[in-house]
């Protein structure tokens, strides 16, 4: 695998560097379920992770991994940190990178923030744990992980993505890494709420595999997997989106519709999700129900991401 510094969506990954990671993960996963959950992998490393926006999972995630390399984490945050007396983003990662971190992990409301950083920054490396409406790819690896782990090699699958698409950061890095692995994506949603550049690469071209189909009942038939998206209503613009009662009667996912699925299909949702919105409660609690393994892949695939970034790959990763 190529050794790379920063990690900022998956456009430029490969599927061979994509299988690799997924393929570390499941062996990082291992390391979840002993009762020691520790390996010494990254010990004397420091990963600082900066988050400006509400997250549970992705933070906790990073940290918990970070830890269970042995890695030294320190969490910060919007409030309470120099940012609060009016610091630039960029002054404060170069103050971060003087205490010698080796990597920074950043969740941003701003799309390009890290970006920004991994262009200005010489010796600590970036992770984007979110920005905007830009890009999730570490969300997208766990959703990945999650689909391989369930029904195999995902070439030729079909993914329906439903829901809120113009405002996902998921769904835009979910798009790069399932047309990596040769998976076919359908792009479900009112037709506001769904926008044309994902039909296109990053550099204009058009994407084969990737479809818009507006009615889920159609979109969602024979199916392999659902990941059914939050309706962001903090980033909603006037008329984007029906009433929520039109939303959850068009196009959340219900028992019926989900029964149109190939038979034991993937119903999963990055979360946080609104309970009995975007897919009907009995069966984001029922047996297809992905949801909770997605958060326990998420540790596993941050882990191999922080073991590949900060020793190239190199180290024993757990003994
Ligand atoms: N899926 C996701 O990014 O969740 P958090 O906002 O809780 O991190």
């Amino acid at each position: 695998m190529q050794r790379r510094r920063h990690v900022l969506d998956l456009d430029d990954f490969s599927r061979d560097e994509i299988t690799a990671l997924l393929d570390s993960a499941d062996a990082m996963r291992e390391l979840l379920s002993r009762s020691i959950k520790k390996a010494p992998s990254l010990r004397g490393k420091v990963v600082l992770t900066l988050f400006l926006e509400p997250s549970t999972r992705t933070r906790v995630s990073f940290e918990q991994a970070g830890k269970m390399l042995s890695a030294d984490v320190i969490n910060i945050s919007g409030s309470g940190s120099s940012a609060e007396k009016g610091e630039s983003l960029l002054n404060t990662a170069l103050t971060l990178q003087a205490m010698h971190a080796d990597l920074i992990v950043i969740r941003s409301p701003h799309s390009g923030a890290p970006y920004f950083l991994a262009r200005n920054l010489q010796r600590m490396g970036v992770v984007n744990a979110g920005d905007g409406r830009h890009a999730h790819p570490t969300q997208a690896l766990l959703d990945l992980m999650t689909m391989r782990h369930h029904i195999g090699e995902l070439e030729g699958k079909r993914v329906v993505i439903v829901g809120d698409v113009l405002h996902s950061r998921v769904a835009r890095s979910d798009v790069f890494g399932l047309q990596a692995l040769g998976a076919s994506v359908v792009l479900c949603g009112p037709p506001t709420l769904i926008p044309l550049d994902l039909l296109h690469g990053s550099e204009g071209e058009s994407l084969p595999d990737v479809n818009i189909e507006h009615d889920l009942d159609r979109a969602i038939e024979d199916a392999d997997a659902v990941i059914a998206l939050r309706i962001q209503q903090e980033r909603q613009g006037a008329g984007m989106l029906p009433s929520m009662r039109e939303y959850t009667r068009r196009w959340q996912v219900t028992e019926g519709r989900y029964r149109r699925a190939k038979p034991g299909a993937l119903l999963m949702h990055p979360g946080p999700m609104n309970e009995g919105v975007e897919i009907a409660s009995s069966l984001a609690h029922g047996p297809g129900s992905q949801i909770e393994e997605q958060v326990t892949n998420g540790v596993a695939v941050r882990m191999a991401l922080l073991y590949q970034l900060l020793t190239g790959g190199q180290e024993e990763a757990a003994e």
